[in-house]
């Protein structure tokens, strides 16, 4: 039996790709930015997000299912766009994009996953989302949609919450950075940890595979590319840019990283369907509210018509619970499945979707509560 089986929660498998992977990918995941602390919030103010039972009231087994955007998905929770993923494990977006598949679930796939949204497509199906970090180029922008809309990708989410490279202070230490810096540090850890050597040798270096075709030399080196991609996708989006981008997809578009009523408005008046409540999972502004903080005020601030989601925190179903009693329609994991694929391949992957869900499943069978729908009823407030 692979060791994942017997995860029983995500802290399990956080232990596992600890063991499995060098020091400079695992903190390449677990680390926040700066001291940490938004990170550290976003744990604290889930926990105190309590939920009450109803024991007494009639109990039928809770149904997970949910609808976003017209499309029936089997539980309440998708995989978060996760960038240089190929660098924590070779092909950890294919895994991701096949359990989403599986699981019935949402898969959105970063602009600089190391996997192609055509291969992405090819596993994910019409699970697949596409995540945008906005290309100064619109010649470049444009080619990413029209791919995206020719692999009948519909939900686009736009990520507005990467202004500016953030401060990790593990891997400005460490050197971690596109391109990974050989040194004897890095080598050593990697030759500790020879599975995942041997998978990196046998796949290859991890490529930005959506963005190669826009660099002059398919073949170009990691540290061409990497220096292509700061000066390729260094727009900034704001509100204009936000509006550009409504005139020229034709998908649902959602904005990521919204953290106040402002830019939730704003995201509305450009006409976008959706936003993700995310503070980047305490990676990118270590002063950020936690979501739990503010879902509820931005919840009430859109339009009922606007479908409000979340990440940042999520460790567990309860935490999936918490965030829709708080309002979301729908909870997105990150770390979660970076782990899973590191302690696991494909098989660690699933995993993680099936531990979120018999969390959820349970928790919702003790509250007495039938759906995700329901569950704000059951916040103490
Ligand atoms: C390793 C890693 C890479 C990420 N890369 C991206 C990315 O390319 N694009 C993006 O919009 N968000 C990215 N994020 C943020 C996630 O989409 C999500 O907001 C965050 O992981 C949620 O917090 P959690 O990890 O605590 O679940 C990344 C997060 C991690 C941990």
């Amino acid at each position: 039996m692979p060791a994942v089986a017997k995860a029983q929660c995500i802290a399990d498998l956080k232990q596992l790709a600890r063991r499995r992977i060098p020091e400079f990918a695992f903190d390449y995941i677990e680390e926040g930015c700066n001291a940490n602390i938004a990170m550290q919030r976003n744990r604290q103010a889930l926990d105190q997000v309590q939920l009450q039972p109803s024991y007494t009231s009639p109990y039928t087994d809770p149904q997970l299912a949910v609808n976003l955007f017209g499309k029936d998905y089997d539980l309440p929770f998708g995989i978060a766009p996760l960038g240089l993923t190929g660098l924590v494990w070779p092909q950890a977006s294919v895994m991701h994009a096949n359990t989403a598949k599986k699981a019935n679930i949402p898969f959105v796939l970063s602009t600089v996953a190391t996997i192609s949204i055509e291969t992405a497509a090819a596993h994910a199906g019409d699970n697949l989302w596409f995540q945008l970090y906005p290309p100064a180029d619109r010649e470049i922008c444009l080619d990413l949609l029209a791919r995206a809309k020719a692999v009948g990708c519909q939900n686009l989410v736009v990520t507005v919450d990467v202004p500016t490279p953030s401060r990790r202070i593990k891997a400005l230490k460490s050197g971690l950075s596109v391109p990974p810096k050989i040194t004897a540090s890095s080598v050593w850890q990697s030759c500790k940890r020879p599975a995942w050597s041997l998978a990196t040798v046998y796949q290859g270096l991890p490529q930005f595979a959506n963005l190669t075709p826009y660099m002059d030399s398919k073949t170009m080196a990691m540290k061409d590319a990497a220096e292509f991609i700061r000066s390729t996708l260094r727009d900034v989006v704001d509100l204009a840019w936000l509006q550009w981008l409504r005139e020229h997809w034709h998908g649902q578009l959602i904005v990521k990283g919204v953290l106040g009523t402002h830019d939730a408005r704003a995201a509305m008046e450009a006409g976008a369907d959706g936003i993700i409540v995310s503070n980047h999972g305490g990676r990118q502004l270590d002063a950020a509210p936690a979501p739990v903080s503010i879902l509820a005020d931005i919840v009430q601030a859109v339009d009922a018509d606007v479908t409000v989601m979340v990440d940042s925190g999520v460790e567990s179903g309860v935490d999936v619970a918490r965030y829709l009693a708080l309002g979301a329609q729908a909870v997105f994991a990150g770390r979660a499945f970076m782990y899973g694929a590191a302690a696991g391949g494909q098989a660690g992957s699933d995993r993680c979707a099936t531990l979120l869900q018999l969390e959820l499943q349970q928790l919702l069978s003790q509250l007495h509560c039938c759906s995700p729908t329901e569950l704000p009823r059951h916040l103490l407030r």
